[in-house]
Formats: C-alpha cells, sequence, structure tokens
C-alpha cells in the first residue's frame, strides 16, 4: 500500500483538489479530529461512493474543547489514522497546524442559532461556534461537491446542514448512520477513556434509547420515556446525565411531555457521563 499524501497547507490543499478539478473529478471531504475507528471509515467508504476523489482532514480543533475539557488528552494517532486512510481508499490527507488554520489576528467567529443553542449548545457552552467555525473554513478551503459526517453527533449534524444551506456553501452535507459495536455501543475516540468495567456498562445508553424508542412508538408519553432512560441510566452506574430528549429531527425544537403525534419526525438524543468519558447517542424515535 502507498502512503497517503498529505497536504499540510490550505494552499497544498487547493493545489491538489484544482488538479483534480481540471481533470473534470469530483470532490468529497470528511473531516475528522483523528483517533479514527470504523465509524470513521464507513464516513470515507460513503464519500467514495459519492465523490471521485477524497480528502480526509485531521485537525483536533482547540476552538471546540471548552476550558476543562480534554484537549490536552484526546487521543492522537496520526500515522496510525493515514495508513488506515489509505487502506480504506482515501486520497488526500489534510493535516494542518493549529497556526495555519488560526493565525495571529483570526477574528471571525460563526454562530448558528437555534438549533445549536439546546442539548450540547447548553451543556458545552461555545462548542459548536467552534465547530461551525472550523467546518466553514474546512469546506472553504477544499470546497468538495459533498463532505460526511456522522449521525453520532446528530445535533453537529444539523447545525453544519443549517450553517451550509445560511452561507451558501454549495456543498451537499451527507449523514451516515451511526456505527456501532455488537454490543450496541456508538464507536466513539473516547470511548478509549472507558476502564474495562465502564466499557461493560455503555451498552446501556443505546440500550436505554431503543427500549425509548419502542415505547414512544408504542404511544407512551414523551416525558416518561424520558424519565425512565435517565433512570435506567443512573442505575447502569452514569452520572452526571446531562440529557435525555426527544426533539424535533430537524430543528431539535423540543417535543412533548405528551405522546407524539403519528408521523412526526422525531430523534431521541442523549449525553451522560460514565468515569471520564462524556458518552453521547440518539436514535430516530
Ligand atoms: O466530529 C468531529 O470530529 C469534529 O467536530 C469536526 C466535525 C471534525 C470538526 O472539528
Amino acid at each position: 500500500m502507498l502512503p497517503l499524501p498529505a497536504a499540510r497547507t490550505v494552499a497544498d490543499l487547493r493545489r491538489t483538489v484544482a488538479g483534480w478539478r481540471r481533470e473534470g473529478l469530483t470532490v468529497g471531504f470528511v473531516p475528522t479530529m483523528g483517533a479514527l475507528h470504523e465509524g470513521h471509515i464507513s464516513l470515507v467508504r460513503l464519500a467514495l461512493a459519492r465523490a471521485d476523489r477524497v480528502v480526509a482532514s485531521i485537525f483536533i480543533n482547540p476552538t471546540q474543547f471548552g476550558p476543562n475539557e480534554d484537549l490536552a488528552a484526546y487521543p492522537r494517532d496520526e500515522a496510525g489514522d493515514a495508513a488506515r486512510l489509505a487502506d480504506a481508499g482515501c486520497h488526500l490527507l489534510f493535516a494542518p497546524s493549529v497556526a495555519e488554520m488560526y493565525p495571529p489576528g483570526v477574528a471571525t467567529v460563526v454562530t448558528v442559532s437555534g438549533v445549536s443553542e439546546p442539548l450540547d449548545g447548553q451543556a458545552r457552552p461555545g462548542h459548536f461556534a467552534g465547530v461551525a467555525t472550523i467546518v466553514a473554513k474546512l469546506l472553504n478551503q477544499a470546497r468538495p461537491d459533498v463532505a460526511v459526517f456522522g449521525e453520532k453527533d446528530y445535533q453537529q449534524l444539523q447545525v453544519i446542514r443549517r450553517m451550509a444551506a445560511d452561507l451558501d456553501l454549495g456543498v451537499e452535507i451527507l449523514g451516515a448512520p451511526t456505527a456501532r459495536a455488537q454490543d450496541g455501543l456508538a464507536l466513539s475516540s473516547r470511548n478509549a477513556y472507558l476502564t474495562d468495567d465502564e466499557r461493560r456498562r455503555a451498552p446501556e445508553l443505546a440500550a436505554a434509547l431503543t427500549e425509548a424508542v419502542s415505547n414512544l412508538r408504542a404511544g407512551a408519553e414523551v416525558a416518561g420515556v424520558e424519565a425512565r432512560a435517565v433512570g435506567r441510566l443512573r442505575a447502569a452506574g452514569f452520572g452526571p446525565v446531562d440529557y435525555v430528549e426527544v426533539r424535533d429531527a430537524a430543528d431539535l425544537s423540543r417535543l412533548g411531555p405528551g405522546r407524539l403525534l403519528p408521523g412526526r419526525s422525531a430523534r431521541i438524543l442523549a449525553a451522560a457521563w460514565l468515569g471520564r468519558a462524556r458518552l453521547i447517542d440518539n436514535m430516530a424515535a
């Protein structure tokens, strides 16, 4: 297997993409923060199915981490990630430095109101402004035809869809289904923080959401379903539980407390701590 070509600067990235464009090729883009797992590789596969050439970026974006979050501890393995991307058929790695992405004097922040405000917007102040700003920059730098994001970060996906539409970025935003371990746990780079005992308990998050979805579909009231899922997580040793909430699938406005109307497009989203890992998950309700 040939090593994956890497661009470290925006100029290098643009030069490669411009070459592909001259050949009439379409371009897909998969933004990541590295520590790649099968979930990321499924995003690359989806991009490859939709575009002739695929760029994956690895950039641990400091502006989306709060002051007490895990920026310093975030897992890093660029060589391993590059090998995995090459193996998946990715054509270019874009791995810029922090100085390349945020040169001195940078003063623009992209904020998306509405959809970015509840849930993780409350639990992680400033997080989605950091995400929207870096994704707007990456998409503007690569100018892809399609960009792929995981549904595991469902609120992030909806924030990016809103931002790309509002800023006329001219890129199709694709959501890819959450990749899961055999026991149901959503794959995440942060699962690496779980101890063996916590890893055994972690699938309870997906199990609680699965049960919640089946109760909602059977006509149970939203408020009771949410409360039962929170109780189940606490009983399994999760804590704190930041939220378990049923929301509109597109704009994430609050639904309930009563039953969901038939045909209502809803999503149940959860975030809860297990030891030092903050796990998130969501499902169509
Ligand atoms: O989902 C992620 O890994 C990050 O939030 C993203 C989209 C790469 C932006 O830094």
